[in-house]
């Protein structure tokens, strides 16, 4: 896991939009993970801003979203779908018919639909780089303490953790979802890179139990020490709990130096 970390959020951010214009300029038919929630707003602020200076085109991008709430209308506000067309996708050149999120009416079967955004995440080549927050409790996607590590796209039961972690966002007399459709554990590890972005000291726990815990299923986010391309970047209110801060910087330095002398490469 290479784990870098920045003073502050808003370089978390423009380093996490650095990635997505690289994979873009540098993979023909690129295909993004991408994750809703606080953590990544400031991304797509970055990605909007490098598109209207003309620096990123996503004409050529497909996009595949980790989770959205069961059985909400995507015109709902709430809904991931809304989330996604308000920070990102109705303010740059992406195809919205290639933008995709693990959607499940009341009327569809769970199973089927989980199965169906699998086939659909393979039949476009694969993620290349997906994006992901990281939840209180070590979350990843809705992946809650205990899923199974290996899981695929399915149905979730949210935990009260996250319900009260989410209800910020809703007004008291609001209904908010208690289940969610979320790409699998199993699923996040079969993409090639993954880039956690973490901020905050609400965050600074759950990322230490992810970078230096055990592997388990109570820390869903550690599952990301058996891949072979985790970039965790944190601020340093994120990081704040982990003890081996200067080796990460120094090994930081390290790597600047060898991408100087060989070249960024990204294995897409
Ligand atoms: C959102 C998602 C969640 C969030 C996590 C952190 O698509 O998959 O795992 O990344 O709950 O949320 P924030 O960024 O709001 O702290």
């Amino acid at each position: 896991m290479q784990v870098v970390i920045f003073d502050n959020a808003e370089q978390v951010a423009a380093h996490a939009a650095d990635w997505v214009a690289d994979l873009v300029a540098n993979k023909p038919s690129p295909v993004l993970g991408l994750a809703t929630g606080s953590t990544p707003i400031s991304l797509y602020k970055k990605l909007v801003e490098k598109h209207k200076n003309d620096e990123l085109s996503f004409k050529s991008v497909s996009s595949f979203n980790l989770d959205e709430y069961h059985n909400i209308d995507p015109s709902n506000p709430q809904s991931y779908r809304s989330f996604m067309n308000d920070n990102l996708f109705d303010h740059v050149d992406i195809d919205k018919a290639n933008t995709h999120l693990p959607t499940c009416t009341d009327t569809q079967n769970p199973r089927e639909q989980g199965l169906k955004y699998e086939a659909a995440i393979k039949a476009a080549g694969g993620i290349d780089l997906q994006i992901l927050g990281i939840g209180a409790n070590g979350h990843i996607g809705f992946n809650e303490p205990t899923s199974s590590l290996v899981s695929k796209t399915r149905i979730k039961t949210l935990t009260e953790q996250t319900i009260k972690d989410n209800s910020r966002l809703f007004n008291p007399d609001e209904y908010q979802p208690d289940t969610a459709m979320t790409m699998g554990i199993g699923t996040i590890m079969e993409s090639r890179y993954v880039l956690l972005m973490a901020t905050g000291e609400n965050k600074a726990d759950a990322v230490n139990d992810m970078i230096t815990g055990a592997l388990s299923a109570m820390c869903p986010a550690s599952a990301l020490q058996m891949h072979e391309n985790a970039v965790v970047i944190l601020d340093k209110a994120a990081a704040s709990k982990l003890k081996d801060q200067g080796y990460y910087q120094w090994a930081d330095k390290q790597n600047a130096k060898l991408n100087a002398q060989y070249g960024f490469y990204h294995n897409y």
